[in-house]
């Protein structure tokens, strides 16, 4: 026996005259005075099958019981729909199966939610996740990312990279997150750590003289979950040896428009431009820019030099800056809205924020009184200001006014609506990040990228000068519509580089032995030069299917806080498993 001759998408006019067998559910069901007409749904598609009493009783009466979602075989004839009932919007819609045979392979109950609804209730979605992805536009995602990830091993195959495995059990390794572990049963009191990516384990490889490595990796990371966040997620991991960074980049170019062709059918323009850091943040306020849209940050310090208003004034005699951005089309904002602007502004660290609305040909503002004339023309001249703008101030040290501006830029853009007509695909690069930065929190120096990115070979001598904050890295983030989609670096491959980097992390030469010595000593027995990238494949397949969360383009994910509403993980432990473990839980019971 074989289940089905076709599939539900596969038959049409032609096919007409013709005996069918069919598998799949019943996306709906219509009663036409004892006429019974079904969807019939399988993976590919839908085709309408009709039981006809007068013809084939018996399937008919059987057709009566028939729920949205029940499994069926149906067998029959394919025939022409009557003139006037063809259905232009299906595929299949010019011809329906006369069915002469009914099977009920599985019938379903009532549904908890219609799969053609838009169910806002996503934990509701996730608990029945097995029924959400029925849905026609989950099932196109999982084919979507199924295709992104055979174009990405075809790419990289035919690039002479290998495919290798790298453990899931093993060693923290630092990417910035708390690590998720495990208990050890063998080695009491021991962890494993779940691997936030196969970060050092692919640099052993280039070690071991592998060349090219790539793995389809899945990474955990145990932090705050946003749309764009999962704690366990997947990258396209790369790493290869003598090569440079314009190699990588180039390498990474070809595997995107390949990819964006062969799952997008679009063309993108290659090279894709490049911004450095410190461009990136001047214009844009944000090192993952969106430039779909312009409203970039304009420094106004020469023309406040001398101001009068005191915010400005301090700002410039501390070293710091006066920048500033032309929402044009909004001087009609609310009081709120800038109450929540100015919230959004305190949250990126700012003091306040400084404002002009440009009405009925007069600067309405707290702060215009304060201004010279010479100050005002410079300033209309500098941001083209015209009736109905409204431009929005950042006083501060340089990187305060930029992350400011840069993220109250994103929230005018959609109080503004900029993007709802566009379906640009703004790819670029962000190159020469800084080596590190400081952390008021720990009141330490951490690495922007992770410890094993190397320093630019010109900013050595800062690095032995001890001028951190000045030293930049080969290190580069590839970026799609605002969203950093991969990041990677030129790795430092000498044994006493990599030990003076630990150390100025704060690493002391007894711990960087016990977590990294085995880093360390290979790179004492011929490490080659090298480096690598890694994407984020959720990010990229949400971007590319148009979604706006990466859960969308996962099979199972995890809600925001964590949880995999289906099977309900994760779950207590019982009392033998732990002891097993000897590991003893001090959680408090919720009352
Ligand atoms: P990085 O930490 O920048 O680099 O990660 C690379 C890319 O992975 C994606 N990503 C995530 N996607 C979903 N959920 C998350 N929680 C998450 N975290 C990161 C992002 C990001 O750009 N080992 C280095 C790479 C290297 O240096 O080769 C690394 O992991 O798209
Ligand atoms: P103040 O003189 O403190 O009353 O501030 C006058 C205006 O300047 C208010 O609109 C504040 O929100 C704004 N402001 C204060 N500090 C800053 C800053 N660092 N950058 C931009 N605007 C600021």
């Amino acid at each position: 026996m074989t289940y089905r001759t076709h599939h539900c998408h596969a038959l049409r006019s032609e096919h007409a005259g013709q005996s069918a067998t069919l598998c799949g559910w019943v996306a709906s069901r219509r009663d036409h005075g004892g006429l019974i007409f079904i969807d019939l749904r399988d993976r590919e598609g839908i085709t309408q099958v009709v039981f006809r009493p007068e013809e084939n009783p018996e399937a008919a009466a059987k057709s009566h019981a028939l729920r949205s979602e029940d499994v069926i075989r149906v067998a029959g004839q394919v025939a022409p729909r009557l003139a006037g009932t063809e259905n232009a919007r299906l595929a299949t819609g010019a011809i329906e199966l006369v069915a002469t045979s009914l099977e009920i392979l599985n019938s379903a109950e009532v549904l908890p939610f219609q799969l053609d609804d838009k169910v806002s209730n996503e934990d509701l979605r996730l608990t029945y996740r097995y029924l959400d992805l029925r849905r026609e536009s989950m099932s196109r995602n999982l084919r979507l990312r199924h295709r992104v990830v055979k174009t990405m091993r075809d790419v990289m195959d035919s690039e002479g990279f290998l495919e290798i495995e790298t453990p899931i059990l093993s060693k923290s390794t630092p990417e910035g997150a708390r690590d998720f572990l495990v208990p050890s049963r063998l080695t009491p009191g021991s962890f494993y750590a779940l691997p936030q990516a196969p970060q050092q384990y692919k640099q052993l490889l280039m070690v071991a003289g592998v060349e090219k490595y790539f793995q389809i990796a899945r990474c955990f990371r145990d932090e705050d979950l946003r749309a764009d966040r999962q704690p366990e997620f997947t990258q396209l991991d790369v790493e290869a040896s003598f090569v440079t960074q314009d190699d990588i980049l180039a390498l990474i170019e070809k595997l995107l428009a390949t990819v964006f062709r062969e799952a997008r059918a679009i063309d993108i323009p290659v090279p894709f431009p490049r911004l450095t850091h410190r461009e990136a943040m001047n214009r844009f306020g944000s090192d993952k820019p969106d430039t779909r849209f312009g409203m970039e940050l304009t420094d106004l310090g020469d023309i406040f030099r001398e101001s009068q208003f005191k915010v400005f004034r301090a700002a410039l005699d501390n070293g710091g800056v006066v920048k500033a951005i032309n929402a044009k089309g909004l001087a009609g904002i609310t009081t709120g809205q800038i109450e929540n602007l100015t919230e959004l502004a305190k949250q990126a660290g700012a003091k306040g924020l400084a404002f002009i609305k440009v009405e009925n040909g007069e600067w309405k503002s707290p702060i215009v009184k304060f201004f010279t004339d010479a100050e005002k023309t410079a300033l209309a001249e500098r941001l083209s200001i015209t009736e109905g703008d409204l431009i929005l101030f950042g006083a501060d040290t340089w990187e305060t006014a930029c992350e400011t501006l840069g993220r109250v830029r994103l929230r005018v853009a959609e109080i503004l609506d900029l993007l709802k007509d566009s379906n640009a695909l703004n790819f670029l690069w962000v190159v020469d990040f800084p080596l590190l930065a400081w952390s008021e929190e720990e009141q330490k120096w951490n690495a922007v990228h992770h410890p094993f990115t190397r320093p630019c070979a010109e900013d050595i001598a800062l690095l032995e000068a001890g001028e951190f904050g000045k030293v930049r890295a080969v290190a580069y983030d590839v970026v799609l519509n605002g969203v950093e989609i991969g990041g990677g670096s030129l790795r430092i491959h000498e044994s006493d580089l990599q030990s003076r980097m630990f150390s100025v992390l704060g690493i002391d030469e007894s711990k960087q032995q016990l977590l990294f010595g085995h880093i360390l000593k290979a790179f004492q027995f011929g490490a080659p030069p090298h480096g690598g990238i890694a994407l984020g494949l959720d990010r990229l397949v949400m971007l590319i299917a148009g979604e706006d969360s990466i859960r969308d383009v996962i099979a199972f994910p995890k809600n925001n806080r964590g949880v995999e509403m289906m099977t309900n993980s994760p779950a207590e432990a019982d009392f033998k498993q732990l002891r097993e473990l000897s590991i003893q839980s001090t959680a408090k019971k919720p009352a």
